[in-house]
């Protein structure tokens, strides 16, 4: 079985399939669904309340026995709620941590001395080198593709074989990653598997807004926006990757060098009973109401290779027959890998 790699041991899955933990969108519903389907899913819980953090942790755990995670961003969460957090979760005894943007090595510390496995999303080498340093498990290597925060300048291809190259623990391949083959290029490229947001914001159980799910499905490779304007509640900045929308638009060409003390907070919907200011960094939910299709919408130029809103179970089923069949196509020397209306909008 290749598409089985020692990072399926550690994390205790059946496919070296991860899903990102994307803020507000990866709820318990959809963790629940990725884990028991046999790959790994994240809650998406930054800058959330410890309460709220331990209910959602319950409900996964009411859905199912497999194991999972939790993302935390501690760049973009204030101090004391960053340690609530942190300490909610040791205490809930979580199998796993994900942090994510400039590397924290107590945040690292204090997880690993919790006892839990640590893996770190960087989107460069040196923070690679920086987050094994300070302990983590396994490296998750963002490239310049990916939807969400982007923290590097470098694109998988080019980066993941780099990262995979400078470090001794095992690394999984982010951004860009939807498909099958794509799962075959991370495994060629020296990653044990594939970390997806695009690919499973796009599906029934994600808490994403219908609005976000329906922009990404009508997106192409070429509608996604790198820029810093979303930067309420993060530090300046701090690029994201979103569909293009009235609100990138109207940007005017000037995407990047933005402050968020700059921008003019003007409230555009509300999320339960909380104002969302029009270039946050909070994506429309199920929740949300008002202008929803002007707020951020993260997605990865694979939204190009999205073309259907399914069950999770599928969508990893899906990638692990692609998967498979193209292996079996390499060994039976039969190319091209597939016809070619199957190499777009196989999902
Ligand atoms: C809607 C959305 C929200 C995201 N939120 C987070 C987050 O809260 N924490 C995090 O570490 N990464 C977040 N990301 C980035 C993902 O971890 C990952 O790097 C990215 O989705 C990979 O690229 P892909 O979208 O091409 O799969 C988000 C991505 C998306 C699409």
């Amino acid at each position: 079985m290749p598409l089985r790699t020692p990072i399926c041991d550690i994390l205790q899955c059946h496919y070296p399939i991860l899903q990102a933990g994307m803020g507000g969108v990866a709820r318990a519903e959809l963790v629940a669904a990725v884990s028991t389907a046999g790959a790994y899913g994240f809650l998406g819980m930054v800058r959330e309340a410890p309460d709220f953090i331990a209910a959602q942790i319950d409900a996964v755990r009411a859905e199912t026995d497999r194991p999972f995670g939790v993302n935390l961003i501690p760049a973009a969460t204030e101090p004391s709620l960053f340690r609530a957090e942190l300490d909610v979760c040791l205490a809930r005894r979580v199998h796993s941590i994900c942090f994510f943007w400039s590397v924290d090595a107590e945040a690292v510390a204090r997880a690993k001395a919790g006892g839990c496995i640590v893996l770190y999303q960087v989107g460069s080498v040196k923070d690679a080198i920086a987050a094994e340093a300070a302990g983590a498990d396994i490296i998750i290597a963002q490239g310049f593709e990916a939807g969400g925060h982007v923290r590097g300048a470098v694109s998988s291809l080019v980066l993941l074989p780099q990262v995979a190259a400078a470090v001794g623990c095992p690394v999984v391949a982010s951004g860009g990653f939807a498909t099958g083959r794509s799962l075959v290029a991370a495994l060629s490229l020296g990653g044990q598997g594939i970390h997806c947001g695009t690919a499973f914001l796009a599906t029934t159980e994600s808490f994403a807004h219908d609005c976000h799910k329906n922009a990404l499905l009508a997106a192409g490779s070429e509608d996604t926006v790198y820029t810093d304007a979303f930067s309420i509640n993060w530090p300046p900045h701090s690029p994201v990757r979103v569909i293009r929308n009235a609100a990138t638009d109207q940007l005017g060409g000037q995407l990047v060098g933005h402050d968020p003390d700059d921008l003019w907070w003007e409230q555009v919907a509300t999320d339960s009973g909380r104002p969302i200011y029009r270039y946050s960094t909070d994506s429309p939910l199920r929740t949300t109401c008002g202008n929803v299709d002007e707020l951020a919408l993260f997605g990865g130029q694979c939204c190009g290779m999205v073309t259907t809103i399914v069950p999770a179970a599928r969508r990893i089923n899906d990638i692990i027959r692609e998967a498979e069949a193209t292996l079996h196509q390499f060994e039976n020397n039969l190319y091209p890998a597939l016809p070619a209306e199957q190499l777009v909008g196989s999902l």
